[in-house]
């Protein structure tokens, strides 16, 4: 069986911002034979996440943990599709399946224990809608869940604070706090997002970082009795400031920094607060992928969803997007990774 495969490639590695101009369509010729082992997915919904910036750098820290894209290449992602054929026992034509795909029409794999893939039957019985696989119950549902429950173990009454919180991870991050019984205040780039988080997510609070001329003092006013647990997106100074007004026994979940992927020569670490981090439960989240993991924040998220959206209510879990990517669309503006959600 043979298929024009269209996939989304670098043209050379990013530096800074990546726009457009950086990335281009080409067009390959997929095999799939019946004695090869492999089976081959017409992917439907894809996941574009900030850490596949560091991926395709030159260089970054981040390829100790993940491979790194190369121009021209291929390029991995989280993403759920539908098996158009398949050599091997365990999936059939016509599975739907969510795990490492690809920015392209269609992935060939082998299945193995080292490659992160499920079949969604189970969940999509309970109603989920596919697109839930790759957010709620992806990369972004995994890293609020871990982070926020087996790294900041919110109890309730407590204070947390978010950071990028209205994007995918944040958003997912403050509503479970909230249903854990925490205080939550998020911070957001516009008085959209910062409205989104009051209005219809359920934080308590939320502001615009980019109004603060000093963010240790906002914080300070947000959290006059301090913060307990802190979930960590930014980076930087955000970082430093959260540090300043953490309480003893604070705890924070290192996600990412985002600010800091396209900032050129900008620093990685806390800065001159970075012993302050010593103070705190820190653990990294690098191991979020492991099927026990996953089953967990499936059952988690079932619960929630109890009633709920899978059955045509509104459940207790918002996303603050969602629409069909598809591989058309996820050449045309790679600099939304920065904006509005
Ligand atoms: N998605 C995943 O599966 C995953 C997994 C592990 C770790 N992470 C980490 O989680 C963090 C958030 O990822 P995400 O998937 O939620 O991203 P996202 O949905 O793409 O949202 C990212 C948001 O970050 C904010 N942001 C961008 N530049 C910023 C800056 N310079 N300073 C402050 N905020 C900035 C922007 O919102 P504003 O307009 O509000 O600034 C942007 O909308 C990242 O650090 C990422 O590396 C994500």
């Amino acid at each position: 069986m043979e298929v024009v495969n269209r996939y989304v490639a670098t043209r050379h590695h990013i530096v800074g911002a990546p726009t457009e101009a950086d990335f281009e369509v080409k067009e390959e010729t997929a095999r799939w034979a019946p004695d090869s082992g492999e089976v081959i997915v017409r992917n439907l919904y894809l996941s574009i996440d900030p850490y596949q910036l560091n991926r395709m750098k030159r260089i970054s820290a981040s390829h100790l943990a993940v491979d790194s894209i190369l121009p021209a290449q291929r390029i991995a992602a989280y993403a759920a599709g539908e098996v158009v054929a398949s050599a091997c026992e365990e999936y059939k034509a016509g599975d739907v399946v969510a795990g490492v795909l690809g920015w392209e029409d269609y992935t060939l794999f082998k299945p193995s224990p080292a490659v992160l893939m499920s079949k969604v039957a189970d969940a999509a019985d309970a109603g989920f809608p596919l697109s839930h696989h790759i957010s709620v119950l992806g990369t972004s549902g995994m890293t609020a869940y871990g982070g926020l429950f087996e790294v900041g173990k919110p109890v309730k009454g407590e204070k947390v604070f978010v950071s990028a919180a209205s994007g995918s991870v944040g958003s997912l991050v403050g509503q479970f706090a909230k249903i854990a019984g925490c205080y939550v205040v998020g911070c957001a780039g516009t008085q959209a997002k910062v409205d989104l988080l009051k209005n219809k997510l359920g934080f308590d609070d939320a502001f615009n970082y980019k109004e603060e001329p000093d963010l240790k003092s906002a914080l300070k006013r947000y959290f006059p009795d301090g913060i307990d647990v802190y979930f960590e997106n930014v980076g930087g100074e955000m970082l430093e400031a959260a540090l300043a007004n953490m309480n003893t026994y604070g705890r924070v979940a290192l996600s990412g920094v985002i600010a800091e992927y396209t900032g050129g020569g900008r620093r990685r670490g806390a800065g001159p607060a970075g012993r302050d981090l010593q103070a705190h439960h820190h653990p990294g989240l690098l191991r979020l992928g492991l099927p026990a993991q996953v089953r967990r924040v499936q059952r988690h998220h079932r619960r929630l969803d109890q009633g709920g959206q899978g059955q045509g209510g509104r459940g207790r879990v918002r996303r603050t997007r969602e629409r069909p990517v598809g591989v058309r669309r996820a050449l045309p503006r790679p600099e939304r990774w920065q904006e509005a959600r």
